[in-house]
């Protein structure tokens, strides 16, 4: 029997939005399974939902899909946490150009660290080029209308939040 492909789909997800649903659609039309893992070392002060409640948005947002996309977390290096799911690919997406210079330092990072561990980009859909976590909190503390840019289960939250 052919061996299941893995991707895992790493990030900070505070909030989860459009942008990376899209993403996650896409890259099951390449893998059967898809893993986002939110960095739990990068829980920064400043995380406006606590890595439960992110993970419980994604669970929700995914459900319908079943086993083919999971939730999870993980403690330090990526690569590391690749290794032991056994996904040899890591997916990260693109927006702007200005994502460029980011991404491409830890992709090189990350090869450097295991070299036998692909990351392989997508491009964001065109209607969430502009679409960033960070400015969906900051549109969404500030009243705006944010119910284009994140699924249901967030925009209940972040109902909540503000
Ligand atoms: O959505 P983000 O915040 O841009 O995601 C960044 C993330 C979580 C993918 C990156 O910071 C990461 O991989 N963190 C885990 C720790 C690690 O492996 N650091 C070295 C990266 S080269």
């Amino acid at each position: 029997m052919a061996q299941t492909k893995i991707a895992i789909y790493p990030g900070s997800f505070d909030p989860i939005t459009n942008g990376h649903v899209d993403l996650v659609k896409r890259t099951l039309r390449v893998f059967d399974q898809v893993v986002v893992a939110i960095a739990r070392n990068q829980e920064k002060d400043n995380s406006l939902f606590t890595l439960e409640e992110r993970l419980e948005m994604i669970r929700e947002v995914f459900k319908g899909l079943g086993s083919r996309v999971k939730a999870d977390s993980f403690d330090g290096l990526l690569v590391k946490y690749a290794k032991k799911t056994g996904a040899k690919v890591i997916i990260r997406g693109l927006r702007a150009v200005s994502d460029f210079e980011y991404e491409f330092q830890m992709a090189m990072m990350n090869r450097e660290l295991a070299p036998d561990l692909e990351t392989l980009f997508m491009m964001t859909g065109q209607s969430h080029f502009y679409l960033s976590s960070r400015l969906v909190k900051e549109v969404a503390s500030l009243g705006g209308d944010v119910s284009a840019m994140v699924p249901k289960a967030v925009l209940k939250k972040l109902g909540e939040r503000f």
